[in-house]
């Protein structure tokens, strides 16, 4: 069943955020014909003295927060059952924390979301060395992805609907990958009050790319403490197991009768503590969900997550074949967030939508490769109740 949305009037307060996030002057106000423009203020400069804003934008009860750096979704606010407000994403209040040390909280992943064995992969009969950032493998686009650069950001509204137009492009060669990649990403909130992801990108030459959004969710508040009650739902009956190195082995392993299985509503925590060998590997869920579907044409629903407390829902729809669900494992309390509080193992946890990871060393798996020519296209959306 649809979780329905609550008549919302009274605007509550994210903690820690800076004012414009819980609704001062410089906050974009949502109107009748579909949100206000998006507003933009300063959040600081990078060490060369590169300026870095802060935009706002609400529509139909959703209120976002992103930064021009790594398309950092800072805060999105929304209400629990009886309207109360909280921000439901980790994220920092100083731009300063997001340089110092950020597990990619809120970030744009790109070029590649997850991992590449080994750092290197062979396309057309030619290996490339990348940028290797974990372990041996490659992160996320490696030591310096895209959620470590200022984007440009154009803001627009139209047909009930406020947004952002995020673009960069990534030189020829950047972290090891070929081709010069121009990619925009859209961050839409629509009248219902989703939020939609839309990401394009084009390359001069054969390429691959998988671009996601790694936010950390926590639907009773970020901050509030750990999300073990949460009741993930993911439409999946395999999974990617994987090596020490967390790099799929290359199986499409069953979930049925193991910690995987979600297909039916299950508290995060339930069987994390039950020694299964893939768990006990990862320090908990950090692996790629095989979604039933596959690759589909629209986005189409996989995953829901409720906070059963406050009653907040969030439902993700994509058009990808993959979800990593990530359990917060590597939070080390060594973060304070925006709200103040120190960020512990399970605190939070994040559905990226994606190709599976490793996919340019397994030709199995569905392919990403970009070819020029060629759109790579894909929307994933996020919609939340109570
Ligand atoms: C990865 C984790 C990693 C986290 C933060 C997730 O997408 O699967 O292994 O620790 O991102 O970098």
């Amino acid at each position: 069943m649809e979780p329905s949305r609550p008549a919302v009037t009274a605007p509550g307060t994210a903690p820690g955020l800076p004012s414009a996030a819980a609704g001062g002057p410089a906050h974009a106000r949502g109107d009748a014909r579909g949100g206000g423009r998006p507003a933009k203020e300063p959040f600081g400069r990078l060490p060369d003295g590169t300026p870095v804003h802060r935009w706002s934008l609400e529509n139909g009860g959703t209120r976002l927060g992103v930064l021009s750096y790594g398309g950092i979704v800072q805060s999105l606010e929304i209400p629990d059952r009886h309207g109360t407000y909280a921000n439901v994403c980790l994220g920092f209040a100083r731009l300063d924390d997001y340089l110092a040390a950020s597990p990619y909280f809120g970030a744009l992943v790109g070029r590649y979301g997850n991992r590449i064995g080994a750092g290197r992969f062979t396309l057309d009969g030619r290996v490339h060395h990348l940028s290797v950032n974990d372990g041996a493998h490659t992160l996320h686009g490696g030591a310096t992805g895209f959620d470590k650069h200022v984007w440009d950001v154009e803001p627009f509204t139209r047909d009930f609907e406020a947004g952002l137009v995020l673009r960069r492009t990534s030189p020829d060669g950047e972290m090891g990958f070929p081709g010069t990649l121009r990619a925009a990403v859209t961050y839409t909130l629509t009248r219902s009050g989703d939020w939609r992801v839309d990401y394009e990108a084009t390359t001069d030459r054969a390429t691959v790319v998988n671009l996601t959004s790694h936010v950390y969710w926590n639907l009773a508040g970020e901050g509030s403490g750990s999300v073990e009650d949460h009741e993930l739902t993911l439409a999946a009956a395999r999974f990617t197991p994987v090596d020490a190195g967390l790099i799929p082995t290359g199986e499409l392993a069953k979930v049925a009768g193991t910690p995987f299985d979600f297909r039916r509503a299950k508290p995060v925590g339930r069987d994390l503590r039950a020694g299964h060998p893939q768990v006990v590997t990862a320090r908990g869920f950090d692996h790629n969900w095989v979604l039933d579907k596959g690759v589909t044409a629209r986005p189409e629903h996989v995953a829901t997550l409720r906070d059963p407390a406050g009653g907040r829902s969030l439902r993700i729809a994509t058009d990808q074949p993959g979800l990593q669900f990530y359990s917060g494992n590597f939070l080390d309390a060594t973060l304070t967030g925006g709200g103040g509080r120190v960020h512990r193992q399970g605190d939070a946890l994040c559905l990226e939508t994606q190709h599976f990871p490793d996919s340019p060393n397994r030709p199995s798996f569905p392919s990403t490769v970009l070819r020029p020519g060629h759109t790579y296209r894909t929307t994933t959306v996020h919609s939340f109740g109570t």
